[in-house]
């Protein structure tokens, strides 16, 4: 993976590399074809897997959604190819389980890495004897494309509505010497067309399912 082109077309007007994590330790080589797996994350992968996370998020309604540090799940798989190339977390509370992240670098997107990691993730799920998985999503088209293809159907949607400063004071008035500036609202999707007149951001999120063997 080039990743050091990744993260510089990421951030553009920037020289050099960025790192999101400190300074690079040292030069990034490219790497050759090298032998793709899927395995568990390990504390070493952090910097690597929130590079890959918040890259796989920019070109969706996800971008801003970025994590200065991982957060832990009860199944953690990565793909990698020497750095980590697709994350997948799933939280297991009981016979339901959750993909909290599913993301492929930018670059890497299209060659079966997502499907590998979900093919991993409902093996060990079914071996665990959950029953169902779920996932959150948007309105993003490959996203929607790629988890239907995968089993996934639809069981559910509402609005996510982003307030900006201006939006926000139409609905929500200062307390407590608090100014807003800014709000995420959640609201029923029955009022999709109103909301959309009044704020700029509006995204439609879906859970969709998945039944998992017995
Ligand atoms: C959604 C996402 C995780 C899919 O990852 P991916 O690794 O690109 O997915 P895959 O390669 O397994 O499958 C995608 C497509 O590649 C095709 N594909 C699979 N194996 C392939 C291969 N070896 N070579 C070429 N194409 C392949 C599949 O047919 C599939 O086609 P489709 O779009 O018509 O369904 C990825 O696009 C992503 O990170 N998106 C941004 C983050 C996001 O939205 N996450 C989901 C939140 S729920």
């Amino acid at each position: 993976m080039d990743e050091a082109r990744g993260v510089t077309g990421a951030a553009p007007g920037r020289t050099g590399r960025l790192s999101l994590l400190g300074a690079w330790e040292r030069p990034v080589v490219r790497r050759g074809p090298g032998r793709r797996e899927v395995r568990d994350y390990e504390q070493a992968d952090e910097v690597s897997w929130l590079r890959c996370r918040v890259l796989g998020l920019l070109g969706t309604t996800c971008y801003d959604d970025v994590w200065p540090a991982k957060r832990r799940a009860d199944l953690e798989l990565v793909a990698v190819d020497g750095d980590v190339i697709g994350v997948l977390d799933v939280s297991v509370p009981g016979p339901e389980a959750t993909i909290e992240t599913v993301v492929v670098h930018p670059d890497l997107q299209g060659q079966g890495v997502a499907t590998a990691l979900l093919a991993e993730a409902v093996r060990r799920l079914e071996r665990f004897g959950v029953r169902r998985v779920d996932a959150w999503t948007r309105e993003d088209v490959p996203t929607l494309r790629w988890l239907a293809r995968n089993g996934f159907v639809e069981d559910g949607r509402h609005l996510e509505v982003y307030a900006s400063p201006a939006e926000v004071g139409t609905v929500l008035s200062a307390k407590l010497g608090l100014e807003p500036v800014g709000a995420v609202l959640r609201a029923r999707i029955e009022r999709e067309a109103e909301l959309r007149q009044r704020f700029e951001r509006v995204h439609v999120c879906r859970r969709v399912v998945r039944d998992l063997r017995p």
